[in-house]
């Protein structure tokens, strides 16, 4: 097996490992008015969004994961399986590895195979070149491309990169590239000024992808001898990203450690267009099976219609007027936000 694949191995592996059921973070610190009296009705249609002019039954989707390991295969096709039955998107894990193993794209392509006309995104680092970009996101009919940012991880990884100098890279994509494009983070989020300069490159839509749940340099920590445990603490928490992102008056994906319908509502509430969910659902796949997962996510499109009624919602576009209050450390960081940066 090669270095690369050996790598998604692992990192599939210990994602299981360090998981922990309903972990705290920052979307427990932050809470939304409900009205008494709602004068709404369940629905599931009010659940129904477009994403990259596509209709999705809901606005959460299953994050990148995999692609390109010998076990990937497996939990591309289920996963392409149940986003095809539950009407939602799903991202692939990084496809750069097709730049230096071709054959790999099988384990990518069939999730498209299963899934032939949902929404399926594609994601790649920030290296690629454009050409490299172009072949891969046409071989997977992508709707969409994730370039992930993902620094912490890289230099936790003994083997990872040393030269993150993506600017000109990304210029040369953005310029090249038709499609859609989402810049991403892994776990330890986008801040506000990354957001900005990329905004001004004519990045219009980003995946903030804070911290409070998978976190690569725990992970990337387990496969190496140094001990930089340090980095763990670095991120980025999800909903302060979000809400300092949404101040750059840009497209936000929140995720980063949902852990069920509440957080998506939360995510949702703080004016994320779409909800990244990872590591829940790759391990409710590992664990308990297909069956489980495909139910699980018809579960959180009818709980997300419970909490949409809960919280008199009749149309998704009036959920960012809920109003909301935060518990500390999240309040004051925000504060600390407002004064020093003109935070609106
Ligand atoms: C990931 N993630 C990820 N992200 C990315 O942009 N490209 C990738 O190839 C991968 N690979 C990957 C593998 C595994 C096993 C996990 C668990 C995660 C990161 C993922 O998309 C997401 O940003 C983070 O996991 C945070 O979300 P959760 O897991 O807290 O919901």
């Amino acid at each position: 097996m090669s270095i690369r694949s050996q790598r998604k191995e692992d990192h599939l592996a210990l994602a299981g490992q360090f998981y922990k059921t309903n972990k705290p973070n920052s979307f427990d610190q932050m809470h939304l008015l409900r009205p008494a009296l709602p004068e709404t009705k369940v629905k599931l249609e009010q659940l129904t969004t477009v994403m990259f002019g596509k209709k999705v039954a809901a606005p959460f989707f299953i994050n990148a994961m995999t692609g390109g390991a010998d076990k990937a295969y497996a939990i591309n096709q289920a996963f392409g399986k149940i986003a095809a039955k539950t009407q939602i998107a799903l991202a692939l894990g990084s496809a750069s590895i097709l730049t230096k193993e071709p054959k790999a794209l099988t384990s990518f392509l069939v999730a498209r195979e299963e899934d032939p006309t949902g929404v399926v995104i594609a994601n790649l680092n920030a290296k690629t070149k454009a050409d490299s970009a172009q072949k891969i996101v046409r071989a997977l009919e992508a709707d969409a491309l994730q370039i992930h940012l993902n620094s912490v991880q890289e230099i936790a990884m003994p083997e990872g990169e040393r030269d993150f100098t993506w600017l000109t890279n990304l210029q040369d994509l953005r310029q090249k590239l038709t499609i859609p494009i989402i810049i991403k983070e892994v776990g330890f989020g986008l801040d506000p000024t990354t957001i900005r300069l990329l905004k001004s490159e004519g990045f219009t839509l980003f995946d903030i992808a804070g911290s409070g749940g998978t976190n690569f340099a725990q992970i990337e920590n387990a496969r190496n001898e140094r001990d930089l445990s340090y980095l763990e603490d670095l991120g980025l928490p999800t909903v302060l990203a979000t809400i300092l992102a949404k101040n750059e008056q840009v497209e936000v994906i929140v995720s980063g450690g949902v852990r069920q319908p509440l957080d998506v509502f939360k995510g949702l509430a703080l004016g994320g267009k779409y909800i990244g969910v990872a590591n829940v659902f790759l391990q409710a796949l590992e664990q308990k099976g297909a069956n489980f997962l495909l139910q699980m996510i018809k579960n959180w499109q009818e709980e997300l219609a419970y909490l949409l009624a809960l919280y008199g919602i009749s149309d998704l576009k009036q959920i960012t007027k809920l109003k909301k209050y935060y518990d500390e450390p999240l309040y004051s960081w925000l504060q600390q936000f407002k004064q020093k940066n003109s935070f609106k």
